[in-house]
């Protein structure tokens, strides 16, 4: 069982080789520019050699007015475009900029340092270079996306993070997100990368370019972040009325299902259920999000015997100049205080959350 159990991490490990475009990491990093003056950016999953995150950051490094780079690698210090992770001691780089004018990061202007070990993000050393650290930005592995972000909270960085939606669905990520310590970031549903050629060709979203290198494409890809954004503010624009007809309520939670987040009723004010891809529209100011996927009995959220795939409640901020509806019975006059439901304290690292979630 145990040996199963290692060979299913060591599968999940080798299938973490996913290489971000350029222009995925440019689209999104351009709304963030002004938070990295003066920062120290770290690169914790990024071999510095053959890593576009540090390309970005390094050739940028004048005009976000940098102070440091930092860029570790796991394992491997081949410049092979992938990590075969068969080296147990790892480098990091260290970049403070152009030295010589010509705007270019240069080998004699990059530090190259050896790790004592294997680079891992959760080891001690890389924790050291953590800890000096403003802001971090990468594609970290997926197979440890829950223990990536737990240690980003826990050491109180400032992040922006590729990673996979369906981490939204993981408990202790949606717990993040309610209490506002997590968002999603401003582009990308759709992203392709290049794998390793070990990996196996796929029936769909796979294929082999002219000169024989491997890509995967996900259409459920997104940031994670906690710096604002601008779209964070910016309002959903609602345009449809409440009817009980279009709107059922769930059997065992007093809440309307919304099938579309574009059919969000501008007129209620009660909770509604909403699919995930709300967060990409969520701006604290205009909702609050109250619950995640379960109802009063602690069950999946269910409407007319079926359960919709994870709904989030959420329910309307009052504004002032707001019209209070009276469709719900629990409506409240704006400037009354609300009492909503606790959100649920991050549950402890489950190995096999994904498992119990799906994927
Ligand atoms: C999804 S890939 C992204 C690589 C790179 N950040 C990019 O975006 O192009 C994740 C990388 O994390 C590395 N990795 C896996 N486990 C790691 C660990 N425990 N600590 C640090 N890096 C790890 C993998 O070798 C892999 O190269």
């Amino acid at each position: 069982m145990a040996g199963n159990r290692s060979l299913h991490a060591a599968n999940k490990a080798k299938e973490d080789e996913f290489y971000t475009e350029l222009s995925d990491i440019e689209n999104e990093l351009k709304h963030y520019r002004h938070h990295f003056k003066g920062k120290t950016v770290l690169c914790n999953c990024d071999d510095p050699r053959i890593s576009n995150f540090f390309h970005y950051f390094s050739y940028n490094f004048e005009q976000l007015g940098l102070k440091k780079l930092i860029t570790t690698c796991y394992k491997n210090q081949n410049r092979d475009l992938f990590s075969q992770n068969d080296s147990e001691r790892a480098i990091w780089l260290e970049y403070y900029g152009d030295k010589n004018g010509n705007r270019v990061p240069d080998p004699e202007e990059i530090g190259i340092h050896y790790f004592e070990g294997d680079g891992d993000f959760r080891s001690k050393e890389c924790i050291e270079l953590l800890k000096q650290t403003d802001i971090v930005v990468t594609n970290p592995p997926f197979s440890l996306f829950r223990e990536y972000v737990a240690q980003l909270m826990k050491y109180e960085k400032k992040f922006v993070i590729l990673g996979n939606q369906n981490a939204i669905t993981y408990k202790e990520i949606f717990s993040f997100i309610q209490n506002d310590q997590l968002w999603l970031g401003s582009t990308l549903s759709f992203a392709k990368f290049k794998v390793p050629d070990y990996y196996e060709p796929k029936a769909t979203r796979f294929w082999i370019d002219e000169s024989g290198q491997k890509w995967r494409s996900m259409g459920n890809i997104c940031w994670f972040t906690n710096l604002d954004i601008a779209k964070r503010h910016e309002d959903l624009i609602l345009y449809k009325s409440y009817n009980p007809d279009d709107y059922p309520k769930y059997e065992n939670y007093d809440a309307i299902e919304i099938k579309k987040v574009t059919e969000i009723p501008m007129d209620y004010n009660g909770i509604m259920g909403v699919p995930i891809t709300f967060l990409d529209k969520y701006n604290p100011e205009q909702f609050e999000i109250v619950k995640f996927r379960k109802g009063n009995d602690d069950k999946d959220l269910s409407v007319n015997g079926k359960c919709p795939y994870f709904r989030i409640l959420i329910r309307r901020r009052q504004r002032a100049g707001d019209v209070v509806e009276t469709f719900h019975e629990t409506s409240l006059q704006v400037g009354q205080s609300l009492h909503y439901e606790q959100p649920e304290t991050a549950l402890p690292m489950a190995a096999e959350e994904e498992a119990e979630y799906g994927k």
